[in-house]
């Protein structure tokens, strides 16, 4: 009965979040003691109690650097443990990145910190050819290293800053909150605390008066005369533990077992010369983190990372939701440096803009290792990112397209009529989406025969259309004999266990579930097979899939996910791997689908819970959040902030996972889908049916409007898509990353940017809009992408008001740009690849620049060489396409599109009507269209060239006389 009851909750589609399942900060024990330590040390004689030893050079090799020369060690204490050893080591790494470690050492403790995460999230690259130097000089080690970077690191008290050109512009433990908990036996911890010792086995009174019996005491080999008294060293004015929490702690109805007791660790980051910090994600907050401390602060809890499967979460907070990310920019217009903390248990994090920005973050358990990018722009930290983490993964052509999702198309039918239903609208789809009601009893891979009969017949009917379709793939697993999935697992022993060894069951989708130990490598071979046609005979290559649930979300469990005393592999507690975890299972899917066939093809699979590195798995959305305006107008903000560490193939649930919204914000959902990323409309089971041919017209028109643009400006999605799989960068760009000079703009989160295309797009999210303002940056004109409508440049940034009734939004495009779109209409983008292009050029001050990159869309032959790659440049009057990388021009996929030609090259911004157009000295036609550059509201003029007979994977140049 008590597991019944939250999933009929769940079911039923109770509204708005239970804030209370939630914890806030003072109600989990280590954030409740290391919190208080920010306030604990503005007293004015206090310094840090730790400092460290003289440097060694380590010897230990590391990830991707050669110890020789780039890496050292430091004894670490701290006075009020003096018989606790840590040490502190510093690794200079590819990319001038600087990492942080520390980590107690020399204990007599059985338990370990966790050290793992960098090896989940971080590439192992090749050993990097770092040089750096190191000098000591009166308690102060200096290392050098990159151009003009410098670690300063204080012994004593302890202190590191990272300077550029000798200015500080990270500080680590500048407040001096730098704390790690060491290993300690119950025993002693708790006389130390003073708390009522329970006698092994006695019972005791929680707080909340429910019975429990104390675990055994945990057994620790260790010297007594090494153990010695607390009140002897502890300075209890800055760090006292006082709660009783340290060796169990109670929430609710819930116990957590910690056995190896207190191991958190607090840590002090300071900006000085910061304006905003961005990042952290995922949170639904402004992509300027507001403050969470201080007098006046716009939230009172930190930002918590920890991820959890949140029910209508509230659209402006603090609170973790699906996923997580420890990166931080700090940015003002003098520069961009950032911070990755990899840690994968609870974190808290709180902001204050004083002194620049103070960041205090505060970790439940795991080694503390730090990050520090050096930037010196946003650009730079993309890059750096990428060297650590990878760049994203390119996505097959479709999953850039259009999603119709819905919980759930409940028949073989209903999937059919949605393909002719879209069809007779003449709206364009790619993926056909199956959530969890596909599946019989909710055991994933096995089809509801009664509804789907046929599930192979049905595949390859939508196929036919070239179409795919995704089904759900969750990691609960039902606990039944009678599902093989189930009995595998069991007969493996790869199953995540409870604190006492026995498997772990929960409750979610199919009743009584088990987990998978994705960090067992038993299971990862098995899972591959899972998806081999052979296991999975029901499928074809056109179906994909989506790893809902993997925060992981368990209904009966604390906060609706795993006790933290469960193992893992290893031993580790998922206190440990939490953030993590849906990282891993996200990984394993996409490696099975990316090698059911013989030839590997580019796998797609969604996921819900994310960690650093996520990105090199697949695509991400929001969750789920409401079809309200309030969370239409806060999804362009968390787009950003996950783009901005990596996560940038996201999207929102178009027109909301809960709800109903009426044809204006469906309207305004649509349009801002159409510059989603990850472009999917998905809905609850409770809500009506909002396909988007199910309106009449007006709507009708203005949602298949929204579909068609997505779909004209699919090659300029994929350029974006492109730079973000080989360099790293974002696929939509907020303000500050393309302007990083402009203070003004740097806190704009409610538009961005497409790639490096210069479209500048801002959804309209307020009910009623007539007009909307959007923000230009200085030096470039901007034209309106409908009507050509021109702002010319202007020296300062400024804002402009736009029309925007129903059909209208703002999409801008800055002068400086080409970009290509294809304007044929097709029912899907798999019918595309052989449809000319037309090439937008927008004039900028000096010319334009852009870029057309093609590939199959499908396999990994791209990075072998087989793709066009063009470079577009436009100058003097006249517009050249040249190989963009030098490589084989005639690779069969070129070959393949060797008839493609350009249909229509467009030029905004000339000042008169051109005398000729050549190409080859062959005159070509043209249209021109007067512009009114001197009108009051000033229009460009038009040049449209129309079939000028170039192809796409030649060299050309048109000239415009
Ligand atoms: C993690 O710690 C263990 C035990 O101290 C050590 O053997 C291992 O090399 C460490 N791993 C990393 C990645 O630092
Ligand atoms: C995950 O993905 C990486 C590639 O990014 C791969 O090398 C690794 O083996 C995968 N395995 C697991 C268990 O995550
Ligand atoms: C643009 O408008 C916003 C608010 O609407 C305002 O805060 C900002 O200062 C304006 N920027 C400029 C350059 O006028």
């Amino acid at each position: 009965m008590k597991l019944l009851l939250p999933a009929l909750l769940l079911a039923l589609g109770a509204h708005a979040v239970k804030r209370e399942d939630f914890k806030e900060c003072a109600q989990t024990s280590f954030c409740r003691r290391l919190r208080p330590l920010s306030s604990k040390s503005e007293v004015a004689d206090f310094t840090s109690p730790y400092s460290l030893g003289s440097p060694s050079p380590a010897v230990s090799p590391h990830i991707g650097t050669p110890a020789k020369d780039a890496a050292w060690t430091f004894p670490l204490t701290s006075t009020l443990y003096p018989d606790v050893g840590f040490e502190l080591r510093v690794d200079v790494l590819d990319g001038d990145i600087a990492q942080v470690r520390v980590d107690e050492v020399g204990s007599a403790s059985p338990w370990r910190r966790y050290n793992e995460t960098a090896k989940w999230a971080l590439l192992s690259p090749e050993p990097a050819h770092v040089r750096a130097s190191i000098t000591t000089k009166k308690g102060v080690s200096s290392i050098k290293y990159g151009t003009g970077l410098e670690l300063r690191i204080n012994h004593s008290p302890l202190r590191i800053a990272m300077l550029r050109g000798g200015t500080e512009e990270i500080v680590f433990n500048d407040r001096g909150l730098f704390h790690m908990e060491h290993f300690r036996t119950k025993e002693i911890a708790i006389e130390e605390e003073e708390v009522v010792k329970a006698e092994d086995g006695e019972e005791v009174k929680t707080e909340e008066g429910a019975e429990v019996t104390t675990e055994e005491p945990v057994e620790v080999k260790s010297e007594p005369e090494e153990q010695k008294p607390f009140e002897a060293t502890i300075d209890r004015s800055w760090f006292e533990t006082e709660d009783g929490d340290l060796f169990e702690e109670h929430w609710k109805r819930w116990r957590d077992s910690k056995p190896k007791g207190p191991e958190a660790f607090s840590l002090d980051l300071t900006f000085p010369r910061a304006k905003h910090v961005f990042g952290l994600p995922e949170h639904a907050s402004p992509l300027s983190l507001p403050d969470t401390i201080g007098e006046g602060s716009y939230y009172s809890e930190p930002y918590r990372l920890w991820n959890v499967d949140i029910f209508e979460y509230v659209a402006d907070s603090p609170m973790a939701l699906y996923g997580a990310v420890p990166l931080l920019h700090a940015h003002s217009a003098q520069g961009t440096v950032g911070v990755l903390n990899l840690v994968a248990s609870e974190t808290w994090v709180d902001v204050a803009h004083t002194k620049g920005v103070q960041t205090h973050w505060i970790s439940e358990s795991g080694i503390m290792d730090l990050l520090l990018l050096p930037g010196p722009n946003p650009t730079a930290l993309f890059e750096q990112y990428a060297t650590l983490t990878g760049p994203a993964q390119m996505p097959p052509q479709f999953a850039t397209a259009y999603h119709q999702c819905r919980w759930n198309y409940n028949t073989q039918g209903e999937v059919i009529e949605v393909q002719d239903r879209f069809e007779e609208a003449d709206m364009p789809l790619d993926v056909t989406w199956l959530d969890i009601e596909y599946a019989d009893e909710h055991r994933y891979f096995d089809w509801n025969k009664k509804m789907f009969p046929d599930p192979v017949a049905m595949l390859d009917q939508v196929a036919k259309l070239g179409r795919k379709m995704v089904a759900i793939v969750d990691p609960h697993i039902k606990r039944t004999d009678s599902f093989r999935v189930y009995k595998d697992s069991l007969d493996l022993d790869i199953l995540i266990k409870k604190a006492d060894n026995n498997n772990f069951d929960g409750w979610c989708w199919p009743g009584s579930s088990v987990w998978v130990d994705f960090f067992n490598p038993k299971s990862w071979e098995w899972w591959t097979r899972m998806f081999s046609f052979e296991t999975w005979a029901d499928q074809t290559k056109a179906l994909f899939v989506w790893n809902d649930m993997n925060e992981p979300s368990v209904f009966d469990g604390p906060e609706i996910t795993m006790p933290k005393d469960n193992i893992h592999a290893g031993g580790w507690e998922h206190r440990d791997v939490h953030n993590i975890n849906g990282m891993l299972f996200h990984n394993q899917t996409q490696h099975a689908i990316s090698v059911r066939e013989p030839t590997k093809k580019r796998p797609f699979v969604l996921s819900r819970a994310y960690f650093a590195g996520s990105h090199r798995y697949g695509a991400i959305w929001t969750g789920d959040n409401l079809g309200t305006w309030e969370h239409l107008a806060g999804e362009s903000a968390m787009f950003l902030s996950n783009s901005i560490a990596g996560m940038s193939f996201v999207g929102a649930d178009i027109g909301g996972f809960f709800g109903n919204p009426g044809t204006e914000m469906l309207v305004r959902w649509y349009q801002a889908g159409a510059f989603m990323p990850f472009m999917r409309a998905h809905a609850h089971i409770d809500t009506k049916r909002r396909e988007p041919y199910l309106y009449d017209e007006p709507i009708r028109s203005h949602l298949r409007d929204a579909l068609r643009l997505r779909y004209t400006l699919l090659p300029t999605w994929y350029n974006a898509f492109h730079d973000a799989a080989t360099k790293g960068y974002p696929v939509i760009w907020p303000q500050y990353a393309k302007f990083p000079a402009d203070e003004s703009g740097a806190a704009v989160d409610d538009q961005y940017y497409v790639g490096d295309s210069g479209l500048l797009f801002k959804p309209v999210v307020v009910e009623g809009a007539t007009t909307t303002e959007v923000y230009l940056a200085a030096n470039e004109p901007y034209y309106d992408y409908f009507s050509a409508r021109m702002w010319p440049a202007r020296a300062k940034p400024r804002n402009i008001t736009l029309d925007t009734p129903l059909d209208k939004f703002p999409l801008l495009i800055e002068g400086g740009h080409i970009f290509p779109s294809r304007e044929r209409v097709r029912r899907a983008s798999s019918l595309m690849g052989q449809d000319p292009v037309t090439l937008t050029v927008a004039l900028g001050k000096n010319g334009a620049h852009g870029q057309l990159y093609l590939d199959d869309g499908e396999t990994f032959a791209w990075e072998r060489g087989e793709f066009v790659h063009r470079e577009l440049a436009y100058a003097d009057g006249r517009l050249r396409s040249t190989q963009k990388v030098p490589h084989d021009a005639h690779n069969a996929f070129a070959r393949s599109i060797a008839a493609v030609g350009v249909e229509r090259v467009r030029v905004l911004g000339l000042n008169k009507a051109p005398s000729s157009v050549t190409v080859a000295g062959r005159e070509v036609q043209f249209e021109w269209e007067k512009g009114a550059p001197k009108a009051k509201e000033p229009r460009a003029g038009i040049l449209t060239i129309k079939n000028p007979g170039v192809k796409v994977v030649d060299d050309w140049e048109i000239v415009i006389a």
